[in-house]
């Protein structure tokens, strides 16, 4: 095996010990999709450096400013300490650590642009799997961990200008939807992802067209 495979390898059993069953939607099997969406999506779209994509999917939720009292620097920093004990070229290295950095969505009117190709790709994955049935499902999931209500028709949606509002928001687990995540596909890097968004944004609108249908409590 070379070094390479063997770095990958030794990422993915850290990430499994660190990350397994956590129960806001950033769990292991979050990473994997995000890895493997990854893959794909660089094999379509051809022409970068693999390894750099496999590992900025790999460590790209390695410590969430969510979870860190908003603290946005802590990602990069760990990220950074965790690849210094391999022997990875230095351009590498920092092409990992700016994905960890610019990856994450920040609110409707904030800009996310990626400095590489291999961010591009990964940003993408990410945003893929916070779409579709698996999007709902963690979305409700996050908001369960937040003591978020599922509803509440009083509390509209909100239009973000800063990343401080957005990541300070307590509303409601739907506004998530106009917030974000209905947002995602025209928020998409790639022709491949955004062939992909469609299909997983189009699930979404009929689960809120349901989702209010049912909400009324009435027998059709
Ligand atoms: P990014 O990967 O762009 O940083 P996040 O980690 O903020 O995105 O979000 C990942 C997923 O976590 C979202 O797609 C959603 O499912 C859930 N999530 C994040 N913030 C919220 C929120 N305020 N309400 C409900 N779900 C959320
Ligand atoms: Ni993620």
């Amino acid at each position: 095996m070379d070094n390479q495979q063997q770095i990958i390898d030794d990422t993915i059993q850290y990430l499994k010990d660190s990350f397994s069953g956590e129960a806001t939607g950033h769990d292991w099997f979050h990473i994997e999709r995000v890895w493997k969406l990854s893959k794909s999506i660089a094999k379509k779209e051809g022409d970068m450096d693999l390894f750099v994509v496999e590992m900025g999917a790999l460590m790209h939720d390695i410590a969430d400013h969510k979870f860190h009292d908003g603290d946005e620097s802590v990602g990069p920093k760990k990220a950074a300490e965790y690849l210094s004990q391999f022997d990875i070229e230095s351009d590498k290295v920092e092409k990992i650590i700016k994905i960890v950095e610019e990856i994450s969505y920040k609110g409707k009117n904030i800009p996310t642009k990626m400095s590489s190709k291999e961010g591009e790709v990964v940003q993408d994955a990410d945003r893929l799997d916070a779409m579709g049935a698996i999007g709902v499902a963690r979305t409700f999931a996050y908001g369960g961990s937040k003591g978020r209500s599922i509803y509440d028709p009083i509390v509209k949606p909100v239009c973000h200008t800063s990343f401080a509002a957005y990541k300070t928001s307590t509303a409601p687990t739907i506004n998530h939807f106009y917030e974000k995540l209905l947002l995602l596909k025209d928020r998409l890097n790639t022709n491949t992802a955004k062939t992909e968004g469609e299909r997983r944004h189009e699930f979404m609108e009929s689960f809120l067209t349901n989702f209010y249908q049912d909400w009324n409590a009435q027998i059709r």
